[in-house]
């Protein structure tokens, strides 16, 4: 869902937007963002075996570009604001670094079970996030929403 959604956001965009994935894990979709035109992503990871994991994916694939740091998602803090984050995180580690996001574009927020919607969204709202769409599929939901910055 998070992939779909985020090809639909960027489609339109011209190349030189900024994306952040949060959680990257095998680096998925910080790739898809460098595929779908982003100039600068970073894909942070509190797991060693993730970043490396990520790194050799993106030679494999001979994709260029992406920055993978391992860094705890609750201390990351960029100089710039990001037109795109990406976050497939626990809903609690979501609502905890919501607040930092307000000065970003894009959110594209996964890894929500359905049950935590409503403590979701309140939590969006909470923070002055506006919720653009909600995704339900199975058991789980994505999260379109919107910071005060950007594209
Ligand atoms: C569900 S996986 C998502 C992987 C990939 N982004 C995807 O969508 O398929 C969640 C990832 O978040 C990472 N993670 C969990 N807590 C984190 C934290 N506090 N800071 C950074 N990464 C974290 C885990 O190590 C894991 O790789």
């Amino acid at each position: 869902m998070s992939l779909r959604l985020l090809e639909q956001l960027t489609r339109a965009w011209k190349n030189g937007w900024s994306a952040a994935d949060l959680g990257t894990g095998t680096g998925v979709l910080a790739f898809a963002a460098k595929r779908f035109g982003a100039q600068s992503v970073v894909g942070i990871d509190i797991d060693p075996t993730a970043i490396s994991t990520a790194k050799a994916n993106a030679r494999l694939n001979r994709i260029d570009g992406v920055n993978f740091h391992l860094a705890d998602v609750r201390k990351w803090n960029p100089a710039h604001a990001t037109d795109v984050i990406a976050a497939n995180l626990f809903s609690d580690l979501l609502i905890e670094i919501l607040p930092n996001f307000k000065r970003s574009g894009w959110l594209i927020l996964s890894g929500i079970v359905r049950t935590q919607e409503g403590q979701l969204i309140a939590a969006l709202r909470r923070t002055k996030l506006n919720v653009v769409r909600v995704k339900r599929r199975g058991k789980w939901i994505t999260i379109l929403a919107r910071g005060s910055v950007g594209l």
